[in-house]
This record gives structure tokens, C-alpha cells and sequence, in this order.
């Protein structure tokens, strides 16, 4: 597992999802940080699939619907993304704190707009869009 790389394809950035399930056990909260395009539902197909919660293909952006649920054999995935909530009400109607549990991983795009997820916050990944298909990708503790 490695704290930095730089991924040419979104194939490339889906393999090192996949790489991360050590460092993912739950229970975890992670913010993927980047903007449009960067790639974070490219790398959480990867983490789903990982943990045999859904395949690569099934794992799509939940745009309108801001959280999609994976169920693996030991672990849930939540995916969540935050680009259309701009309210800590609005957040808090989300129940996301609901969702947290021994075996629950939350993946979070845009949730590094509310305060509150800098202290809760297990992981950071931050994702870099370097050229059309080159994306630096951090983890930061
Ligand atoms: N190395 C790469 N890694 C990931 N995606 C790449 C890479 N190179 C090109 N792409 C393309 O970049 C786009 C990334 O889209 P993706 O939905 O994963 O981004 P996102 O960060 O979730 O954006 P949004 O904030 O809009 O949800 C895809 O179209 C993908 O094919
Ligand atoms: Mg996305």
C-alpha cells in the first residue's frame, strides 16, 4: 500500500482502491477530497469491489440521491456525496451519523465543506486531476 501514486487510467485508480482495504477496515470515515472529475467515484468502485460489496460497474456517483449503499459479507459501503448539501441542516437530515457502525465504511465525496467532518475524519484521500489522464493521489491520516 502506498501513501502516494499517480494513476494513468481510471483502471489504474480503481486497482489502487482495491489496495486499500487494510487501511479501510472498518469502522472508518473518509473524506475524498478533489474537484469535479477527479476521479473519487472512479476510486471508490474499486474500494466497493475490494470488499465484494458491489461490482466495479454497479458503483455509480449518488448525484441525486447523495448516499448509495454496498453490502459486502463483513463490511457496508457508503458512499456519499455532499456537492448539493450546503447546510448543516440539510446534512443533518441525511442521518449520516445513523450509518456509522463497527462494520460500516462512509466514503465521502464534497464532505470536506462541513467543519465538522475535519475532526471526524479517519482518512483523507486527495485526488489530483495532473492532465486528461493522470490523477496524484495522497492519503493523508
Ligand atoms: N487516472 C484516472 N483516474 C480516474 N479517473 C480518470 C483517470 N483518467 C481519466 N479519468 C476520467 O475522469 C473521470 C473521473 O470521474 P469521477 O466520477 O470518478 O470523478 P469525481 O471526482 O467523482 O467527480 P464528481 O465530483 O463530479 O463526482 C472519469 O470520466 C474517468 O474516466
Ligand atoms: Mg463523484
Amino acid at each position: 500500500m502506498r501513501r502516494e501514486i499517480t494513476t494513468h487510467s481510471p483502471e489504474e485508480t480503481m486497482a489502487f482502491g482495491r489496495s486499500l482495504t487494510e487501511l479501510l477496515a472498518p469502522p472508518k470515515l473518509v473524506l475524498l477530497c478533489g474537484e469535479l472529475g477527479a476521479g473519487k467515484t472512479t476510486l471508490v468502485k474499486g474500494i466497493a469491489a475490494a470488499f465484494e460489496a458491489a461490482a466495479e460497474e454497479d458503483v455509480t456517483s449518488p448525484t441525486f440521491t447523495l448516499v448509495h449503499e454496498y453490502r459486502g459479507p463483513r463490511v457496508v459501503v457508503y458512499h456519499i456525496d455532499l456537492y448539493r448539501v450546503d447546510t448543516a441542516r440539510e446534512l443533518e437530515t441525511l442521518g449520516l451519523d445513523d450509518l456509522r457502525s463497527d462494520n460500516s465504511i462512509l466514503l465521502i465525496e464534497w464532505g470536506e465543506k462541513f467543519p465538522r467532518f475535519h475532526n471526524e475524519r479517519d482518512l483523507e484521500i486527495g485526488l489530483e486531476r495532473t492532465n486528461q489522464s493522470d490523477r496524484r493521489i495522497q492519503l493523508k491520516d
